[in-house]
């Protein structure tokens, strides 16, 4: 697992975004796994600006999300589907037909063998975006006693419930489960990049690159396994855990 420490979190931004332009030029029918979060926001913010300057190209592109709430619409904002059109697709020369993030309003089995086949269709993503919750969880996969390998309904921690409230009306208006990729599946892209900035990922993120333990109890912790891992932090970050290169 490589770590690369950044100057500041819009350097960390800018860096994820120039992999993506580049996996997109080298590779125009790439398959890209992305994710969602407040992390995500600004590297999208800067790959649409890279799709202007560098007139890339996305007509081939296939794209599949690490998850997605149940019992949200897709037109709903607070959905994840709404989420990756308002801060990409809808800016970019994508097919959205090309695009996979999971219903959150049909019936859930048949959504998870569907989000299960799509994840591997024509080939595992070349590539998986990652953010990473409070307790280590990356996608919805929550730390816990153990970890599932495939797709999956997972039942949301006390701590991403409250991370994500920021979001919502309520805290009582966050949904407590969602459909996410398993952790199997999130290792099965060729090459997995990790963005972390902020103190409340100081602990999932010692276990991450501090700590010689792969365990369920932080769930990030299994891209040790991973022979293409990066993983990006900030200088403020890097301080907070005690990380010197
Ligand atoms: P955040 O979420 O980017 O909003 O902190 C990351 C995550 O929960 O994976």
């Amino acid at each position: 697992m490589k770590v690369i420490v950044t100057e500041n979190f819009a350097e960390s931004c800018k860096l994820v975004a120039r992999r993506i332009a580049d996996i997109v030029k080298e590779k125009p029918n790439a398959k890209l796994g992305l994710a969602t979060g407040g992390t995500c926001e600004d590297i999208y913010a800067n790959l649409v600006k890279l799709y202007h300057n560098e007139k890339l190209d996305f007509s081939d592109i296939h794209t599949v999300n690490l998850d997605e709430y149940i019992g949200m619409e897709p037109t709903n904002p607070l959905s994840y589907r709404y989420y990756m059109n308002h801060n990409l697709f809808d800016h970019v020369n994508i097919d959205k037909a090309n695009t996979y993030v999971a219903g959150g309003m049909g019936n859930v089995e048949d959504t998870i063998d569907e989000f299960r086949a799509k994840i591997y269709e024509d080939g595992a993503p070349d590539f998986q975006l990652l953010g990473i919750g409070v307790s280590g969880h990356i996608g919805f996969n929550e730390a816990g006693e153990q970890l599932h390998s495939l797709a999956h309904v997972e039942q949301l921690d006390t701590t991403t419930i409250e991370a994500n409230a920021r979001y919502f009306e309520d805290k009582n208006k966050v949904p407590t489960t969602a459909m996410t990729m398993g952790v199997g599946e999130i290792c099965a892209a060729n090459e997995v990049w990790l963005v972390a900035s902020g103190a409340s990922k100081v602990n999932a993120i010692k276990g991450l690159i501090m700590e010689p333990y792969v365990t369920p109890h932080n769930p990030s912790t299994v891209l040790k396994l991973h022979q293409d891992a990066t993983v990006v932090i900030d200088k403020a970050l890097a301080e907070l855990v005690g990380y010197k290169g």
